[in-house]
């Protein structure tokens, strides 16, 4: 039986595909936190890449990308898509399992396909140096790799639980010539403001976000954000489009296509264009969004206008909200820790097209062991939350005897993150319901 399925180099895909050429309205503007009215565009020049702002707003459903950016993508894309048959035959079900591999690029998830291309913008625009937050580190190691390959400098503010769980990750981050900081830390007013009422604070994306920003915007450098704003989606939209080609070379297409969702990037870049395609033929897909019950932005979270970062200085977004000043429980699934949404996912929730899931930091566990045991490949603790979703619904074919297709969104592998597992097969973790 056929089991990878992999297109050729010249296959990679040479645009993006921007949803917000289909969205039946327009998504609500950004707000200026003073004045309640729409931010102007150029307002958000101050801090991230010209190209970006004018991505955020686009309405052109396809955006080239850069043949400079094409030729770092090529270093590892495009990426395998892999029918799990190991998996299929442990959970003995009809549902057929495939999951589309972004742990194959060099620093281990799909975070590099925005990190290249915003490294890429702000080195044409001649920006020297960027700041940034990391939750896991995956983010932060992604863009440090980016920024080496563009020649820019680079500030990563790592939030502290991570830090303190994933010491390969800050090893990572300074070999590729980047500067770390745990975060809360007293570089910052937004960093001190947290440590002089909670000296143990964990920290979270929001403080850390806060951080970046407050730098920033303090040395003239630029901000650069690895999920939620709609630019971020468009450079991951190359996952689903390579991922469409994949499927139809193994000859299926998706009935449900499931991903994790911290901030929205890596499902939005695999659904999107699956979305976009399956309207076009008349076909139905299930599209499932899973996040921590620790975390639960989209299941318990309210829709309304807030701040991305804990001290206020981002615009209001219109999203799923825990709430600017919410500090998840310091689960090991880092990337999952934000209190936000991508206004885009939001949405696509509102409208009935995602439907988003919650799940135990346990239960995911248990099934991203059995994944790695069946199918080699050892997920994030991200990525789990997917896995674990992609097997709920397999089980469930077994016992409705329905055969569905399934298509994961393998957003990252786990090598960087031993120690949430070590803790698992220890009995130390704990369950976050
Ligand atoms: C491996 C992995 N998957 C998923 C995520 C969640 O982010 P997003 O929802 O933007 O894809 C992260 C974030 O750090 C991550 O590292």
């Amino acid at each position: 039986m056929e089991r990878i399925f992999n297109l050729n180099q010249h296959q990679l895909p040479t645009r993006w595909y921007n949803v917000l050429a289909d969205l039946d309205r327009p998504l609500d503007p950004p707000l200026d936190p003073r004045t309640q009215e729409p931010l102007s565009p150029e307002a958000l020049t101050a801090l991230f890449a010209k190209t970006c702002v004018e991505q955020e707003v686009s309405t052109d459903r396809f955006i080239d990308i850069p043949p400079a950016v094409q030729d770092i993508y090529q270093l590892w894309r495009p990426t395998p898509v892999y029918r799990a048959v190991n998996l299929e035959r442990a959970l003995d079900t009809p549902a057929h399992i495939y999951y589309k591999y972004e742990g194959a690029s060099p620093t281990g998830s799909h975070k590099t396909n925005t990190a290249v291309a915003q490294a890429y913008y702000n080195k044409i625009e001649g920006t020297k140096r960027l700041t940034t937050e990391t939750g896991a580190g995956q983010w932060g190691s992604a863009l440090s790799f980016a920024c080496q390959a563009l020649g820019i400098d680079l500030t990563v503010f790592m939030v502290k639980v991570s830090y303190e769980q994933k010491p390969y990750r800050k090893a990572m981050i300074e070999l590729y010539g980047a500067e770390i900081t745990p975060s809360p830390s007293q570089r910052t007013h937004a960093g001190r403001a947290v440590l002089a009422e909670d000296p143990d604070s964990p920290g979270s994306l929001g403080i850390a976000i806060s951080e970046a920003i407050e730098e920033a915007m303090a040395t003239g450098a630029k901000y650069s954000l690895g999920s939620v704003l709609n630019h971020v989606l468009l450079h991951q939209t190359v996952i689903g489009q390579e991922a469409l080609a994949q499927m139809d070379l193994a000859g299926e297409y998706p009935d449900a296509v499931v991903g994790c969702v911290g901030g929205g990037s890596n499902f939005g870049g695999l659904m999107l264009p699956i979305l976009y395609d399956s309207r076009n033929r008349g076909r139905q897909v299930e599209f499932i969004a899973a996040e921590p019950t620790a975390c639960p932005t989209m299941t318990k979270g309210e829709v309304r206008y807030d701040f991305g970062d804990e001290a206020e200085l981002t615009p209001l977004l219109r999203m799923h909200t825990l709430g600017h000043k919410f500090v998840p429980p310091p689960i090991h699934a880092g990337g999952l820790r934000y209190h936000g949404m991508a206004p885009i996912i939001t949405r696509l929730v509102e409208d009935g097209v995602v439907q988003p899931v919650a799940f135990d930091q346990l239960e995911v566990f248990n099934d991203a062991v059995m994944f790695a045991r069946a199918e080699g490949i050892i997920p994030a603790p991200e990525t789990a939350h997917a896995v674990h979703a992609a097997v709920e619904l397999a089980r469930d074919c077994a016992r409705r005897d329905e055969k569905k297709v399934i298509l994961i969104g393998f957003s990252g592998h786990g090598h960087f993150d031993m120690s949430a597992y070590t803790a698992y097969l220890s009995g130390q973790l704990v369950s976050t319901r």
